[in-house]
């Protein structure tokens, strides 16, 4: 699996504690399973104890040394509800609506990150993104120094010339319309991510037009933004706004803008809005043959990562372990 060693090494000497909010799902058992036979993770599975284990038996997966937390039982659920209130009760909630809320998973597991529980949270085979993410949103709350949390991609394939082909693609899955100050963090964030996974970025501000080819709003948005960018972060090679044609290919970007240093060889690409990232990641990995990881999330207090509802085992144990060694 791609660049996977040496998050594994790093979580061998540091192992964390991980919460799964779905751990009857047979897709977070099958994970789990594996992980817990190499024991560079300790995972939590939150639901009932009996349904758990028989649904690990039915199917063959061996999880002996996994923590089972059934939220119904749990013996700190009152200080749990306690500490929840406190924590909303500007938001105008009252002790039993906390009590109601932090009984559903999503918000209980992010609840155990913050009481010290676990280090990290896994969710979404079955929730929404929304739903997974909205809890750490309320609870986690965004690093001192960022304003906004928001998500990348990273996109993986074989390389002509050997090697792997590595890509950073963002905010495909939380800011719907990042403003222009909003993309700069983006920027910075995302340019973090893609070092963990090896790429050495050159970022691509992402729009219909090409430095001042075209004209509108959202091309503004991206030149600014872009211009802002470099401005904050002088040593990343940051372009745009620029079309993905000539972010991407030396032909088309020596015809369009010469002079630019990021044309034709970016690698971490930063898009207007959620609906041109969303679908920008998705055709690199359904006709682009790029595995995809992620979203990862970026900005957060605490790693808490969404699945796609239509993720499968091999997805789980990849994105868990990429959660708990940004952890
Ligand atoms: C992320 C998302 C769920 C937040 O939406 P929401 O819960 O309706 O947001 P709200 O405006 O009600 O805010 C809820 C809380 O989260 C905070 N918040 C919302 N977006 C945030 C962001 N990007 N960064 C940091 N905090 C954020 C709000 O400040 C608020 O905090 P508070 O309750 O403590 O005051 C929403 O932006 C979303 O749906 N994004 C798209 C998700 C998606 O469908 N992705 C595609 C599939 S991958």
């Amino acid at each position: 699996m791609f660049g996977f060693g040496a998050m594994i090494d790093k979580l061998k000497k540091d192992p964390k504690t991980i919460v799964f909010t779905e751990g009857e799902d047979s897709r977070i058992l099958e994970a789990a399973s594996r992980l817990l036979a190499s024991s560079f993770l300790k995972p939590i599975l939150l639901g009932n104890e009996d349904k758990i284990i028989n649904a690990a038996e039915d199917a063959g997966y061996n999880i002996r040394g996994a923590k089972i937390i059934d939220p119904e039982r749990y013996e700190r659920f009152d200080e749990m509800a306690e500490m929840f209130y406190e924590l909303r009760k500007n938001k105008g909630i009252t002790l039993e609506q906390a009590k109601e809320t932090v009984i559903a998973r999503n918000y209980f597991g992010t609840m155990l990150i913050k009481m010290g529980e676990a280090d990290c949270l896994l969710g979404g085979a079955t929730y929404s993104t929304a739903d997974t993410v909205r809890p750490a949103l309320q609870i986690i709350k965004t690093k001192p120094d960022n304003s906004v949390v928001s998500s990348c991609f990273i996109l993986v394939r074989p390389s002509a010339t050997g090697g792997n082909e590595v890509l950073a693609m963002a905010d495909c899955a939380i800011n719907i319309k990042p403003t222009e100050d909003e993309l700069v963090e983006i920027c910075g964030e995302t340019v973090q991510c893609a070092r963990i996974f090896g790429v050495d970025p050159k970022v691509a501000f992402l729009s219909y037009s090409t430095m001042g080819s075209g004209k509108g709003e959202d091309v503004d948005k991206m030149r600014n933004a872009a211009i802002k960018a470099r401005k904050k972060y002088p040593d990343i090679p940051i372009d745009g706004e620029l079309q993905f044609d000539a972010a991407v290919s030396p032909r088309v970007a020596r015809q369009k803008t010469p002079d630019s240093e990021v044309a034709g060889y970016a690698n971490t690409f930063i898009f207007p809005d959620i609906n041109a990232g969303n679908i920008g990641y998705k055709i690199a990995q359904r006709m682009g043959n790029f595995e995809a990881y992620g979203p990862i999330l970026l900005g957060l207090n605490a790693q808490v990562n969404d699945l796609s509802r239509g993720c499968n085992a091999l997805e789980v144990y990849s994105m868990a372990i990429i959660t708990a060694a940004l952890s």
